[in-house]
């Protein structure tokens, strides 16, 4: 079997987000400086465009009405969010969503928009770390699709460890496809999380989205099974001992070095074995594009600018002259002391920017806009660079990097093609229509988005309960949460 590999693909994520900080530049210039957000006015504040797309002319039409954004909310310094972490907005579900309706979204949208009979799936497999239940899969919930149509025979349960279930997932999709088993129907992948986080310096890193994969021969994405490397090991940075809570216990420093560490690691095993087989050196010149797993998108920035040190340290050829000059003085630094160097990280990020606007950037639309999406983050950043790029990837090699706290960790690469419609990249790109979805989302108070937590926490675990079924800002074709019953069931309903 040839090119196995990702087809299709769709994303979903929540009409309901809130921003991180307002762009100076978009503020009605009537509004004193620093002015926190500005939306429209009316009875019902909290709901407005994508401002982000529109022109200041158009905002100082508009009857506007001042509004903190999460920075200001939080009391964090200015720029904290948005330069700091490199964020400028944040998905999360209403009362009426969940990991589950989600990936029922998902998974519907995209038989649907590529024409594909349920009856052809023979795998489907499921990458999440929010736990509904601690039992019964997500999967099992998605069955109710193909049932309907009678097709139970599929394959599969839920992966999770942390960020990392959706890779898990898809390898053991591509896996299936490439061995003996394969039945000749598709594989189907689902990432679907809700990242949230106890008040504190995490919640500005959280996120929602459900993505859904399909996984056959003769793919647009085809996986370069050969190159692929791992990092797996034990640490406490970032886990979910707590079962009353959907909130993590993280050590926010541990797990952005972990994070490094493991990258480290995982590029010298992938350049190891690329040079066993290829039979030449691999650096950061031989892929078009880097997409990392991404919690906020300073991580992403650190993480390319290491690559790049690493490349140095090689004495790779994709390191210019004035770029060794500047890294030479940490040339002797040990491991150890290269995580805690913050002058090497400036230094490493500096040299690498020219690299990372071509090789990094395009995958980064959907991270900043929506956040961490866990499971969904790295092939929502893969969604980024296809939507994007579509019309150049053909020839082209993406390497993707997925971590997941705990920790575990694998670097893989993609070769594109054009593909053939329905599953070529230009469709692809049309199905995932992410400026439309990102413009018509609500831009939510930070109070809003505070008290929705609230209620969360209250309704986490919790049994014999009615949603307000309101499902104004969802699409048609969402699928909600209605009501939880006496015996802790779930129930949903399509708009
Ligand atoms: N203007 C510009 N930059 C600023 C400002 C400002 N006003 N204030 C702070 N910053 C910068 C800091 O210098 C820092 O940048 P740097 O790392 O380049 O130095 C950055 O903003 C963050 O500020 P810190 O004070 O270092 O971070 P804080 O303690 O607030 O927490 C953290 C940040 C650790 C990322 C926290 O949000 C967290 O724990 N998140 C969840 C954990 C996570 O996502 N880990 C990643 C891997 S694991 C996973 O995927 C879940």
């Amino acid at each position: 079997r040839d090119n196995v590999g990702i087809l299709a693909m769709d994303i979903y994520f929540p009409p309901t987000c809130v921003l991180q900080v307002n762009p100076p530049s978009l503020l009605p210039l009537s509004l004193p400086a620093p002015s926190p957000w500005t939306i429209l006015g009316g009875e019902t504040p909290q709901i407005v465009g994508f401002l982000h797309r529109m022109d200041e002319a158009t905002i100082a039409r508009m009857p506007v009405q001042r509004v903190e954004a999460l920075e200001a909310h939080d009391g964090a310094s200015r720029g904290k969010y948005t330069i700091g972490l490199g964020q400028d907005c944040m998905a999360f579900c209403s009362e009426v969503e969940d990991v589950i309706s989600m990936s029922m979204t998902v998974v519907t949208s995209l038989l649907k928009k590529y024409k594909v009979d349920p009856k052809l799936i023979g795998r489907l497999e499921v990458g999440s770390e929010t736990v509904i239940d601690k039992s019964k899969s997500i999967k099992t919930w998605l069955m109710q699709i193909f049932e309907e149509c009678g097709n139970t025979d599929i394959e599969g349960v839920d992966s999770s460890n942390a960020c990392y279930g959706g890779t898990a997932a898809l390898l053991n999709c591509v896996n299936w496809v490439e061995s003996n088993s394969w039945d000749g129907r598709y594989g189907l992948v689902v990432c679907t999380d809700s990242a949230v986080y106890a008040e504190g310096p995490a919640r500005p890193t959280g996120g929602a989205a459900a993505i859904a994969m399909l996984i056959g021969p003769n793919a647009p994405l085809s996986f370069e099974s050969k190159y692929k490397a791992s990092h797996m090991a034990h640490v406490y940075d970032f886990y979910k001992p707590d079962l009353a809570s959907e909130y993590p216990v993280v050590d926010g420093k541990l797990s952005q070095t972990c994070y490094l560490m493991a990258l480290d690691s995982c590029y010298r095993q992938f350049c190891k074995k690329y040079e066993k087989l290829a039979g030449k050196q691999f650096s950061i010149s031989d892929a078009d594009y880097f997409v990392f797993h991404s919690p906020y998108n300073k991580l992403v920035q650190k993480s390319f600018a290491r690559l790049y040190y690493n490349d140095f340290m090689r004495d790779c050829s994709s390191v210019d002259n004035d770029a060794k000059e500047k890294l030479q003085p940490f040339s002797n630094l040990t491991g150890e002391e290269s995580y805690q160097s913050r002058d090497l990280e400036k230094a490493s990020q500096q040299v690498a920017k020219h690299l990372y606007d071509i090789k990094v950037q395009p995958s980064t639309l959907l991270p900043k806009q929506i956040g961490n999406m866990y499971t969904a983050s790295l092939y929502a950043a893969l969604a980024s660079v296809v939507y994007d790029k579509h019309g150049s990837l053909d020839g082209q090699r993406i390497v993707m990097f997925s971590y997941g706290s705990g920790l575990t960790s694998t670097m893989f690469s993609l070769k594109l093609n054009n593909g053939e419609s329905p599953f070529s990249l230009s469709n692809i790109a049309s199905v995932l229509n992410v400026t439309e979805k990102l413009e018509s989302r609500h831009v939510t108070l930070p109070e809003k988005f505070v008290e929705t937590l609230k209620l969360m926490e209250h309704r986490y675990g919790a049994k014999d309960f009615e949603t307000n079924k309101d499902t104004s800002l969802l699409p048609p074709g969402t699928f909600y949460l209605t009501r939880v019953d006496s015996m802790y069931r779930r129930f949903y309903d399509k708009k």
